[in-house]
């Protein structure tokens, strides 16, 4: 059984659910924008979730002031997903890049740079970068094995990164180098939104109930790899071992932002806790239809070389799209947060927030 959700009387704050005292985030307030990336072209490709900045280079923001850096964690937390053009950049400049965003976020002291469970022990581009690759994935199977056995639903692969890990991603990042000519774009979609379309009746319901995350398919997908599964830390003292399972809250703040996202996932979330498993299976498909229904809450990336992504896994879903046969290959980071909580009192709406 993974591990029940910390109380909240041990926390400072009593109007905490969830989190972990040794896993809380540094920051006492949210962010606020001081409007230093309004020197780069930007536009949002919906109103609810994305912002592509077309020639913001990552080569010249790891010489940027920590400033800059914070006013980039908060729009990508605020708009859930930043897109960056044909990215010349290392996967060791990657690494650096998410641990100095990370860290100016405000991520716990005990939070570093995730290590895949299936990542191949003494890989070429080391531990924590997990290599997205079409050739692989036909070998192991992973969520796409979703697609193939058990259903012909795209949208069955909507997922956040790493949930399962009981310190789970704030951000990822992932840069698309090798391309089908045509096929294999990224869609979004954003939690604040969902949320925001919830009745506050079911908001109140669900701000007191967990949900078990649980990836024990990677212990399949690890031995059709041949790879032994990583049970070492997995970039927090609190990932490690082969359970692959967590517990944590259905609705969850967002430090960066102060606001309510829902934190349930097709991929990884198996059951709502404390409820019929009949109640648990309707809800949950209930929010994962809220999720792949409403495409006026998500956003399409059509890939270019070298492109790359960055959002925030603690208020966005995404969703790969396997239409093409040719190889299709990238690097990706995903750094580590805080253990979700939901700020009882603290956490907003976004909508109530930005007026719209
Ligand atoms: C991921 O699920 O993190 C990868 C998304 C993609 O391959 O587009």
């Amino acid at each position: 059984m993974p591990s029940a959700i910390t109380s909240t009387s041990s926390q400072t704050d009593a109007t905490i659910f969830g989190g972990h005292g040794i896993a809380r985030p540094q920051l006492t307030k949210p962010l606020s924008d001081s409007g230093s990336l309004q020197q780069y072209s930007h536009n949002d490709p919906t109103p609810a979730i994305g912002r592509e900045f077309p020639t913001l280079k990552i080569r010249d923001l790891l010489k940027a002031d920590d400033q800059l850096f914070r006013d980039l964690a908060y729009t990508i937390s605020s708009r859930g997903v930043v897109f960056l053009r044909n990215q010349d950049v290392t996967p060791n400049e990657l690494k650096d890049f998410m641990l100095r965003l990370t860290t100016l976020a405000g991520c716990p002291s005990t939070s570093g740079l995730h290590v895949h469970p299936l990542t191949e022990e003494g890989s070429e581009l080391g531990d924590q970068i997990s290599v997205i690759s079409s050739e692989k994935q036909k070998k192991g199977g992973g969520l796409t094995h979703q697609l193939s056995d058990v259903s012909r639903y795209a949208s069955n692969a909507w997922h956040s990164d790493i949930t399962f890990e009981p310190v789970p991603s704030d951000y990822a990042m992932l840069k698309i180098h090798t391309l089908p000519v045509t096929g294999g774009d990224t869609l979004w979609a954003s939690g604040y939104e969902v949320y925001d379309r919830l009745s506050e009746p079911m908001r109140e319901m669900l701000k007191k109930l967990t949900a078990t995350h649980d990836a024990k398919f990677f212990l399949d997908e690890a031995r059709n790899l041949g790879n032994p599964l990583r049970e070492c830390e997995r970039g927090s003292p609190l990932n490690k071992g082969a359970e692959l399972a967590a517990v944590h809250p259905v609705i969850r703040t967002n430090p960066v932002t102060g606001w309510n996202s829902v934190y349930v996932n097709k991929g990884f979330t198996k059951r709502i806790n404390g409820v019929t498993k009949d109640e648990s299976d309707i809800l949950l498909k209930y929010l994962f239809n809220m999720v792949t229904q409403n495409h006026d809450a998500q956003v399409r990336f059509r890939w270019s070389k070298n492109d790359v992504a960055i959002w925030d896994n603690r208020s966005t879903w995404h969703c790969a799209t396997y239409d093409y046969n040719d190889p299709r290959a990238g690097d990706r980071v995903c750094s580590l947060g805080e253990a979700p909580y939901l700020d009882v009192q603290g956490g907003k709406s976004r909508k109530e927030e930005l007026g719209f």
